[in-house]
């Protein structure tokens, strides 16, 4: 057995996707093994979220991240020095105890996360495996599933200036027979939407993610652009390529009112939910992510009630990656799939309990990047080392998005004859008439 035993922990200040700083992570291992991370960020984040710590004050808008590296460096190596790596549970455990508040605060969900992901690379690396592989234990040897991809091709909400309220309009592709084939109907999708925005002279650049940049009349216009989009390229929507939603509703709306400034109309609850559903009637929609507020378990339940039957209703900002969360809402049906976003939790052991518990609770479960992204592929390693139904990691430009999607493309060729891919029983409204 190799010796994972920590050696040393190092934090770096290095910049993410929107140039701003974050926090870099590398654990090296009695043996000499080296793992490496870097935390992410999100814009539209939910408030019951680890906490991305942030000095303040006046250098890069406030937004560095000098307090979360001396948290590694004074607090969080000395304490794991000596501890093993491949213990993930018990460095958890032990990461969340030093901090000792109920969301990361006093650390900083960026600090704990980018060590724990290094830990984990650290461990599989001193074993010589790949990441995913070292996750997937004793089952990596048989059939390995292949995550379905999730592709936001327009950008909007908080990561394009709110142009359009609703946050990511993406693709899925239910009819493709495996990861790359996927890819392959999506660029296509892509460069098809590109040619419309041109056509219209609409086309201004990509958003945060790498979507195009939404210049639309209203919200509707660009689900019917993207329904446009995929049968432009030769794809039957709804059937081979299918349209998913972002709402991101926590941005627009709070205690059960929805005010949309594009549309610019406010909603009550019943009204915003109608709302939803009837986009779900009239376009090909087989997935909605956060179509109520963050602080509306109510109107999640009601547009379950009212469209679970035909689309995947996804809690992200409503479930902030929490086992207890996602247990309250199997219970109160409020939704049907879970967004598995690590630095929402903090640590790997906490972001896996979440899974598990989506899991049991007959959730679909879709592990996803931050719109605040660098070259760390491991979120795509934890997407097939768990076997998670799906994965978002934005658009399909820009090379911090470019890089997960090319990692799986590896990941999916290294298994040949092993890889297999699911996509056509994801989507509860799949083969209705
Ligand atoms: P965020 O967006 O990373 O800005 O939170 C991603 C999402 O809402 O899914
Ligand atoms: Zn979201």
């Amino acid at each position: 057995m190799p010796d994972s035993t920590i050696r040393h922990v190092h934090a770096r200040r290095v910049w993410d996707s929107r140039g701003r700083p974050t926090v870099e992570a590398e654990v090296t291992t009695a043996g000499g093994a080296v793992g490496r991370a870097i935390a992410p960020a999100g814009a539209s984040t939910g408030s019951g979220e680890a906490v991305d710590r942030r000095d303040g004050g006046t250098a890069f808008g406030g937004l560095d991240v000098r307090g979360a590296l001396a948290a590694i460096r004074d607090e969080i190596a000395p304490a794991i020095a000596g501890m093993d790596a491949a213990g993930q549970a018990a460095l958890d455990a032990r990461l969340i105890e030093l901090d000792g508040t109920a969301n990361k605060a006093r650390l900083g969900g960026n600090a704990t996360i980018a060590v724990s992901m290094a830990a984990a690379h650290a461990t599989a690396a001193a074993h010589g495996l790949p990441l995913w592989r070292w996750l997937a234990g004793d089952g990596a040897d048989g059939p390995v599933v292949m995550p379905l991809p999730e592709i936001q091709i327009f950008g909007g909400g908080a990561h394009a200036d709110a142009r359009v309220d609703l946050q990511d309009f993406m693709v899925v592709c239910p009819g493709a027979e495996n990861f790359a084939q996927a890819l392959d109907w999506t660029a296509e999708v892509y460069r098809a939407a590109g040619a419309l925005m041109a056509a219209a002279g609409k086309r201004q650049g990509v958003a945060d993610e790498g979507g195009w940049w939404p210049v639309f009349a209203d919200n509707e216009e660009a689900i019917a652009t993207l329904a446009l989009a995929i049968e432009r390229a030769g794809f039957r929507a709804g059937e081979q390529v299918a349209i998913a939603l972002d709402v991101a509703a926590t941005q627009f709306g709070r205690d059960g009112a929805y005010r949309l400034r594009l549309d610019e109309r406010d909603y009550d609850r019943g009204e915003w939910a109608e709302r939803v559903a009837g986009w779900v009637a009239r376009h090909p929609i087989v997935s909605v992510e956060d179509p109520m507020a963050e602080d509306d378990p109510a109107g999640m339940a009601q547009v379950t009630a009212a469209i679970g039957d035909r689309a995947l209703v996804v809690g992200d900002d409503f479930l902030v990656t929490s086992a207890a969360r996602i247990e309250a809402a199997a219970r109160d049906r409020a939704c049907t799939a879970a967004l598995i976003k690590p630095n929402q939790a903090g640590t790997l052991t906490e972001t896996r309990a979440a899974l598990d518990a989506a899991r049991a609770a007959g959730m679909r479960t879709i592990v996803s990047a931050r719109s605040g992204e660098t070259e760390d592929v491991t979120v795509v390693h934890l997407a097939v080392g768990w076997q998670a139904d799906q994965l978002k990691v934005g658009s399909f430009a820009r090379s911090e998005r470019m890089a997960k999607w090319n990692e799986a493309l590896r990941i999916e060729e290294g298994l040949g004859e092993r890889a297999r891919f699911r996509a056509g029983q994801i989507f509860p409204g799949q083969g209705r008439p």
